[in-house]
């Protein structure tokens, strides 16, 4: 454990002695975008060569794939470089990626498999130590009738969260991103849709360092081990409770506010991210439900802020229910409830009993350990 712990002390060093946080490519709008931020090659483009490769095949790219698989924990770290060859570990992979992401598994690069992998996501893995969380984790996952009738809700290793006496946090932006308070409000609103069905409170406050959690703008090699890829590909990530830490893809066209059906390829809804990234950072994995904010991928030029049933159970589930009132269903126009627990938690149901946990800082610290492997 102490290991452990150093290595959490370590990365907080290096963030610290390391930050280089950047002038991201914030848009108010998506007219405002550029054209020539509409660009025609993005990170996972090259995946395209490779539709409809199967077991036995060799072909030049397949490694990255695998590189690709391994990052998001679908393949355990290998000794070696990856080969270029499809062998049994890339089709086990993709079985378990296909079981994940509501897709029929075939076992090889199909082609809504193809498309599913080259969306923009979250750099958080969707397997963490081989234990996953989404569907390929679930005693309920083959039971294709029940794919979308149950919760995928899913937590860290160790189920860390938030202590009990600190439910009013704080939260600060890199002051070298130099953010307008236009930008700072889109964070604000993000906050402010998990405070709503919790008992946690979110303030900005200005000094960085104090703040529990921290927000900033990075590009490429940031310094934690996990690089960003320019446009596309990964657009953000964070760490579990209680690190704080919530990065964000400086290279993608963020955008702050209105339509996005008309904008470049490349546009980001800067809200829709920040939902995503705050759920992490309060203890969500990723979740198989495609209407859930915990979905690990988003298309771009896409707004989806609302939480959905699923997130709100699995939120309440580490923190109980706003005491403040029944917070209204979510979006149930989106995902209509579906199962009887589901209802009960969407009508402000009694927060559940916790189970124990961790102290927090062994817990960031196993996880860190986990996730830097
Ligand atoms: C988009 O932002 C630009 C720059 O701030 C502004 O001039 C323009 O009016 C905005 N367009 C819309 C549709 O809001
Ligand atoms: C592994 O990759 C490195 C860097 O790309 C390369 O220099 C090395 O030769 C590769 N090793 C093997 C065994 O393929
Ligand atoms: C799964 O396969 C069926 C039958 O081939 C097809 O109709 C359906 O679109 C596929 N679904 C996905 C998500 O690929
Ligand atoms: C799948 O789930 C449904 C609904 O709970 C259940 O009725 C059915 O028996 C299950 N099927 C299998 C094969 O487990
Ligand atoms: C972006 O580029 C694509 C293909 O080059 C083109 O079809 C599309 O109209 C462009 N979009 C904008 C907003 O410039
Ligand atoms: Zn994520
Ligand atoms: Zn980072």
């Amino acid at each position: 454990m102490k290991s452990f712990a150093m290595i959490l002390a370590l990365f907080s060093l290096s963030i610290l002695a390391h930050p280089h946080p950047i002038s991201a490519h914030i848009f108010p709008n998506a007219s405002s975008i550029p054209s020539w931020l509409n660009r025609t090659k993005y990170a996972w483009d090259q995946f395209q060569n490779l539709k409809g490769c199967r077991h036995g095949d060799h072909l030049t790219g397949l490694s990255n794939l695998k590189t690709y698989l391994n990052k998001f924990g679908y393949i355990p770290n290998s000794p070696s470089n990856f080969s270029d060859l499809f062998d049994n570990v890339l089709q086990s992979a993709l079985l378990t990626y296909q079981k994940n992401f509501n897709l029929n598994a075939t076992g090889f690069l199909d082609d809504q498999t193809l498309a599913q992998i080259q969306l923009p996501r979250c750099g958080i893995a969707d397997i963490i130590n081989g234990a996953s969380s989404m569907n390929s984790g679930s005693p309920v996952a083959h039971n294709a009738t029940r794919f979308h009738s149950v919760s995928h809700y899913s937590f860290f290793p160790g189920r860390p969260r938030w202590p009990d006496h600190r439910r009013d946090l704080t939260y600060a932006f890199a002051p070298e991103n130099g953010l307008t308070d236009e930008v700072k409000g889109v964070f604000t609103r993000a906050f402010a849709r998990w405070a709503a069905v919790t008992p946690l409170t979110f303030t900005a406050v200005e000094s960085f360092r104090a703040a529990d959690i921290r927000i900033g703008f990075y590009a490429g090699d940031h310094g934690d081990g996990e690089p960003f890829d320019g446009v596309l590909g990964t657009l953000a990530h964070a760490f579990s409770p209680p690190s704080g830490h919530f990065h964000l893809d400086g290279d993608e066209s963020w955008v702050v506010t209105g339509d996005l059906r008309s904008a470049p390829v490349t546009a980001i809804d800067l809200e829709s991210v920040a939902v995503h990234e705050i759920g992490h950072l309060l203890g969500l994995g990723h979740s198989s439900v495609e209407e859930s904010i915990m979905f690990p991928t988003i298309t771009s030029r896409t707004r989806k802020v609302d939480l959905a049933v699923d997130d709100v159970t699995g939120i309440q589930e580490l923190y109980g229910a706003n005491p403040n009132g029944n917070p209204s269903p979510p979006s149930s126009t989106t995902t209509p409830p579906s199962s009887v627990q589901e209802r009960d938690m969407s009508k402000g149901g009694a927060p559940k009993v916790l189970n124990s946990w961790w102290s927090p800082l062994v817990v960031a610290a196993v996880e860190l350990f986990l996730m830097r492997q």
